[in-house]
């Protein structure tokens, strides 16, 4: 298996640049982390923080929420927007309850097959509340790897094959297979965002084909040392 050079300087800089986020405690369940990449997919994380932290402490199990009425569920969703995600959770925890036995599964195809639950979603959980080893492509994920890798400023629209192999040949062995996965996406939501890339706090613009490229534009010859 290919080496990915991106992991020890990624890694790194995760350790000491990581937002101290509830969802990423020790304290944080499978059902915790599954509400929060549900909600995270189309909210900031400054409005989900509110809403998730009542929601946990309001219906802490899959059981909890699957005794609730739907509505309940909507009732409870405060400005996160997009309400159907709401209904989808509701459905979840009833899922879980009654295929499940009340446990998040920890199987990415089980996962999947869950209300709401894409691709995007099964592998987060699978990898951060489980320690499975999955490529979790999300938009931040997608984007650093556009440009570190390919040299390209913006991933394509929607995910393709290239970028699932791409990442696949990226994900290091079992050990540091999720925190891999978080740390790519921390450093694409806090360093090389969307609007700007901020490449003087980079770990890796050494190495980044977009930067190597000239772009954005910098004041000299990237150089080693
Ligand atoms: N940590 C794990 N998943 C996350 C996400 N989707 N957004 C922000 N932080 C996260």
């Amino acid at each position: 298996s290919k080496a990915n050079p991106l992991l020890d300087p990624v890694l790194t800089w995760y350790a000491a640049n990581a937002r101290d986020l509830p969802w990423r405690a020790p304290a944080a369940t499978p059902w915790s982390i599954l509400v929060s990449e549900i909600m995270l997919q189309q909210t900031p994380v400054v409005r989900v923080l509110p809403v998730w932290t009542e929601w946990m402490e309001r219906w802490p199990t899959p059981a909890a929420l699957a005794a609730e009425p739907p509505g309940e569920a909507v009732r409870h969703w405060g400005r996160l927007g997009y309400p159907r995600r709401a209904l989808n959770l509701h459905a979840c925890a009833r899922a879980v309850v009654e295929r499940h036995g009340g446990e998040v599964p920890a199987d990415h195809a089980a996962l999947l097959a869950l209300p709401g639950v894409g691709e995007y979603t099964a592998a987060a959980v699978a990898s951060f509340a489980f320690q499975g080893r999955h490529a979790v492509l999300d938009t931040n994920v997608r984007r650093v790897l556009a440009r570190a890798v390919s040299g390209e400023e913006y991933p394509p629209k929607a995910t393709t094959a290239a970028e699932r192999a791409l990442a696949a040949s990226l994900l290091p062995g079992p050990e540091d297979a999720p925190v891999w996965a978080v740390a790519v996406m921390e450093l694409g939501a806090l360093v090389c965002t969307a609007r700007t890339a901020r490449c003087a706090e980079c770990p890796i613009s050494g190495l980044c084909a977009w930067r190597l490229a000239g772009k954005p534009a910098y004041d000299g010859p990237v150089r080693r040392g």
